[in-house]
């Protein structure tokens, strides 16, 4: 398994690079990420540029066997760039362009920053392709699906629609603009979203178009990149850093062209000890091994005490520098990379502490983070071996964005379903897949669709196959509700997945904070909240009914038998137990591996490959856990791991 840091020579003197490199070097540090955000560095004036720092920086690391990912740093235009042509940047709903000092200030769509972005990808590409020590790169950093109000996002977005609904009347019919008089007589009238309005006032199907576009425009601007970086290294490694923002791209076509997928992966540091709350980041690990369906990178790890634009946080407890990275790796990565090597001494991000300290005195984190290095090196062995699961999450892309556009009741999100699910397999130690909806399913057992929201037919017949095979379903509340306009269906819900669930929401009751009791046949009671839809069944049997409300009596969760496969519908939001009920039941009955008794928040992981097999036990608690697998006792400090390796026949 590979180390890196993520490392910025333009903000240190080359003598310090020399000493960094012989200490990283030493450490175990093999890998190093540079070039993101030093547009100004490289080209210093229109035209000019400049990359002798840069192959001296590079050379530094060669020389010392460590690797490098270089960053394309069009996240940064110089300010030359931005002062020559202000339509580089993106502009904000006051019809002006964005005040720049920050960074990530450029609009995708604008062809004078296209023209210039391209020149820079190209002219790196063409200096570093026969460099070694190059391995990899990554375009830009972190992009979002931003929302731009300039000329040029606005024509594009135009031309997007007239493409998707051919006429304006379908546009019309699409969006159902006769509402509130919003009808369109011509394409010149379709603006993006201006105003400071709360986006829940605008129309939901207008709003998903925009995400929609949105989102594209990152996957075109990292597939333009990528082209470029082609031309001139035809067999290059290519990724971009992804995250969890405000303005999610859509991960499975940003990466559908690139060669892995890559993480910045920022756990939390204080570990909420309220037992409903899931803070395990195994559920984004697994979904960043889900985009390619294959291992990934971290290509940012928490290093210390995160802080700058809001207060500082804690100091990662002793333990987390490993563990976190270890954890990663039982989740499928095979680089960690950590921000960064050292703490930035100026600019906003100097509270954002790297593993060294401002004073350049190496401490308890650096001694903990040499340690991973060093037991990196002895899982060599295990690089490249995959996770195999026969449970599988189901990740809407269009689902999260109708989410975020139009909240449903308080306290409800789609990811927190999406958490509830795969922590309800998770807790009984068995791999768990979140993979993107459209995926083929061949080969899981169990696949959960939490709220199946925007209609996608092919993602429903899907299902229904799945099922009919043998597979077992689970379904929950809100799905169905949307066509893939994001307007209601005249149906009644799940609509599309009625069949499949055996049943139909008779009216819903969105409680929000509120809770209701929900009882199982066998007498055991849970808590549910936010949401309870009233079930009434057709050709399914009821597993819960709710013991509260108006509804005291009618059924809140089902299990319809569908072809030789099962599917349950589970119509309101329970506490954590409630789904770990039903998991466990169905991995009893599917015949499926799994652990009981494993305390909260350990978990298991297995990875296999290359003739090895590994398994990895994480405590991701911040308290010791004694526990029992398979006859085994183990006693785990906190955030402990034990990677127990086995060298399987061929
Ligand atoms: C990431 C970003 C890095 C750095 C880090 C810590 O989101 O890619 O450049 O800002 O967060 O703040
Ligand atoms: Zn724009």
């Amino acid at each position: 398994m590979i180390i890196g840091v993520d490392y910025y020579p333009e903000h240190w003197n080359e003598e310090m690079w020399v000493s960094d490199a012989e200490l990283m070097a030493k450490t175990g540090v093999k890998l190093v990420r540079v070039g993101e955000f030093a547009w100004c560095r490289l080209e210093p004036s229109d035209g000019c540029f400049d990359f002798s720092w840069l192959d001296r920086a590079i050379g530094v690391f060669a020389e010392r066997g460590i690797k490098v990912i270089l960053g394309t740093p069009t996240n940064c235009p110089p300010r030359w760039l931005c002062e020559e042509h202000p339509e580089v940047l993106p502009w904000g709903s006051d019809g002006k362009p964005n005040p720049i000092g920050i960074r990530g200030h450029r609009c995708y769509n604008s062809p004078v920053f296209l023209e210039y972005a391209r020149r820079i990808v190209s002219k790196l590409a063409e200096h570093y392709k026969d460099n070694e020590a190059v391995s990899a790169w990554q375009i830009d950093n972190e992009l979002e699906a931003n929302i731009c109000y300039c000329e040029a996002c606005s024509a594009k977005h135009r031309e997007w629609l007239r493409r998707k609904y051919g006429t304006i009347e379908t546009l019309n019919k699409a969006y159902g603009n006769v509402v509130w008089s919003g009808e369109y007589s011509s394409w010149e009238q379709i603006d993006p979203p201006y105003g400071g309005y709360n986006r829940a006032w605008l129309n939901p199907a207008y709003m998903l178009d925009f995400s929609r576009r949105a989102a594209e425009d990152v996957t075109e601007f990292c597939n333009m990149q990528a082209e470029l970086i082609r031309g001139y290294i035809p067999n290059a490694q290519i990724t971009t850093n992804t995250w969890f923002c405000e303005s999610m791209p859509d991960f499975y076509h940003t990466f559908e062209k690139l060669d892995f997928v890559s993480y910045d992966n920022y756990p939390t540091v204080s570990i909420p000890h309220d037992t409903e709350n899931i803070y395990t980041h195994a559920v984004h690990l697994d979904i960043m091994r889900g985009i390619k369906r294959k291992n990934f990178c971290i290509m940012e790890q928490l290093s210390g005490t995160p802080g700058c634009w809001a207060p500082m946080s804690k100091t990662p407890r002793p333990g987390m520098i490993k563990g976190y990275a270890l954890q990663a790796f039982a989740h499928g990565a095979d680089t960690v990379v950590f921000f960064r090597w050292r703490t930035a001494a100026t600019g906003a991000e100097m509270h954002w502490h790297g593993i060294i300290d401002h004073s350049n005195v190496p401490g308890r984190r650096f001694e903990e983070f040499a340690e991973l290095c060093r037991e990196a090196e002895s899982l060599a062995d295990i690089r490249g071996a995959e996770l195999r699961s026969e449970v599988a999450v189901l990740y809407s892309t269009e689902s999260e964005y109708a989410f975020k556009l139009q909240p449903q009741t308080d306290g409800m999100y789609y990811m927190e379903q999406i958490k509830l699910l795969h922590s309800a397999f998770a807790v009984y130690g068995v791999n768990v897949d979140i993979i993107g909806q459209h995926e083929e399913l061949t080969g899981y057992k169990v696949v959960c669709a939490p709220q199946m929201y925007i209609t996608d037919e092919s993602v429903a017949r899907r299902l229904y196959d799945f099922a009919e095979k043998g597979g077992t379903v689970i379904l929950t509340n809100r799905s169905g509700a949307k066509d893939g306009n994001n307007n209601c269906v005249g149906e009644q819900l799940p609509a599309i997945y009625a069949r499949l669930a055996g049943c139909r929401v008779e009216e819903y009751d969105p409680i929000g904070w509120d809770t209701v009791k929900v009882k199982f046949a066998d007498g055991e009671e849970f808590t549910a909240k936010q949401w309870c839809d009233i079930l009434q069944t057709d050709t399914a049997e009821v597993v819960a009914y709710y013991d509260g409300n108006f509804y005291k009596g009618k059924p809140a969760v089902t299990l319809n038998r569908f072809g030789s496969g099962k599917a349950y519908y589970i119509g309101t939001v329970g506490e954590k137990r409630l789904y770990r009920k039903i998991a466990l039941d169905i991995l009893e009955n599917m015949g499926i591996d799994h652990i009981e008794g494993l305390p909260d928040n350990v978990e298991v992981t297995r990875r296999e490959g290359g003739g090895h097999s590994a398994r990895f036990v994480f405590n991701n608690t911040d308290v010791p856990q004694s526990f029992v697998i398979d006859g085994e006792r183990l006693d785990m400090q906190p955030f402990e791991m034990k990677i127990q390796t086995v060298c399987a026949p061929l």
